[in-house]
């Protein structure tokens, strides 16, 4: 694409105003947006739409936690309406109380050995489900991947196969005959975050200096959505992340379009020296090329992504140009700086971005 067909593409540069309302307005809908993407669906999160093992357990042990409280409550609530309208005040009432009852033995034992039975029973029942997740081995047809959290951002690294990327876990499918589950390391760059896709497991603390790790085994391809659960700063609501489930065919179509060095057009020459003589290159990646820093995302593959700012706001041209502009029109207290460059130089820096498939 040529300096001309950018400028064509995106279009007069918007107010910040208009691009922090879309903004807004995409961060609250981002699961709409996506649904309305051309070929990609995501299923609005639930743990009640369980879709791989660990999520299965969890709605299953919430069902007999339910189960279980709710007879309870029935039980309660139906003998407090009966309490009061047996026992309500009716005319001719004498005004006197009724019998007082003390040191009834039978009574008291009864309302706490029952208690105490049924939170025994729900914290076995709960060790059985915990235990039966936690202590899956790793098998060797695991694929391995090892998720960084950052304010505000996940990093995403699949060590074995080389491929560094952003927001957006893909994983293969995994047989219930011929299981291929995916191991998840976590790791956090700065705070407390919360690994969480309601859909494929439960959540998992992602804590600084301390590794956790995680299991999913995703049993029909499609897209899930996933949210920080752990209030980590000022963009813990814009920190989502998206699992893409392929079938086993399009996730080596996938891992090998990742594993390909970044593109460099020869037309594009121009925006890549003046990219790689910014100070871009100190906090992100592109494989190939001297930019190799790890604070910010990995852009070697930037326009495979579906979104920027980790799910805030769809990944196109125009956006990716409002973004270098400055970032916190888009994500306020992103952490990227606004990066004051002359609009000529902006669709420069632009294009060779979009060059990154
Ligand atoms: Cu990361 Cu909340």
């Amino acid at each position: 694409m040529n300096q001309d067909a950018v400028k064509r593409t995106l279009g007069e540069p918007r107010s910040a105003y208009q691009r922090a309302l879309s903004a807004a307005t995409l961060a609250g809908f981002v699961i709409a947006t996506a649904a309305a993407g051309a070929d990609r669906t995501v299923q609005t999160p639930s743990i009640f739409g369980p879709a791989s093992t660990p999520a299965h357990a969890i709605r299953e042990l919430a069902l007999i936690v339910f189960g279980i409280t709710g007879v309870i409550f029935l039980v309660v609530a139906g003998l407090t309406v009966y309490a009061l309208m047996r026992f309500r005040r009716r005319r001719g009432d004498d005004g006197r109380e009724p019998p007082q009852v003390y040191g009834s033995l039978q009574i008291e034992l009864a309302w706490t050995v029952v208690p105490i039975l049924i939170v025994v029973v729900l914290f076995l029942v709960t060790a059985r489900y915990i235990f039966a997740i936690e202590w899956r081995p790793q098998s060797p047809q695991a694929l391995e991947v090892t998720i960084v959290g950052h304010q505000w951002w996940w990093e995403i690294r699949y060590p074995k196969l080389g491929i560094v990327t952003a927001n957006e876990l893909h994983v293969p499918m995994s047989d219930p005959a011929h299981p291929t589950p995916t191991f998840l390391t976590l790791q956090s760059a700065d705070v407390i975050h919360s690994f969480w896709v309601p859909q494929l497991a439960g959540k998992m603390d992602v804590i600084p200096n301390k590794t956790n790790r995680i299991w999913i085994d995703p049993q029909k391809p499609g897209g899930y959505v996933g949210q920080c659960a752990e209030y980590c700063g000022l963009q813990h609501a814009g920190m989502l992340l998206i699992v893409t489930v392929h079938s086993k065919e399009d996730f080596a179509k996938w891992a090998a379009e990742q594993q390909a060095p970044a593109r460099a057009d020869a037309e594009l020459r121009a925006g890549r020296e003046l990219f790689s003589s910014l100070s871009c290159i100190n906090c992100h990646a592109i494989r190939g090329t001297m930019a190799n820093g790890v604070f910010g995302p990995d852009l070697t593959h930037l326009m495979s992504r579906w979104t920027i700012g980790a799910g805030v706001i769809q990944n196109t041209p125009e956006n990716i140009r409002a973004w270098i502009d400055d970032p916190a029109s888009l994500k306020p207290g992103a952490l990227m700086p606004a990066m004051k460059l002359s609009p000529g130089d902006l669709d420069k820096v632009t294009a060779y971005l979009v060059s990154l498939r």
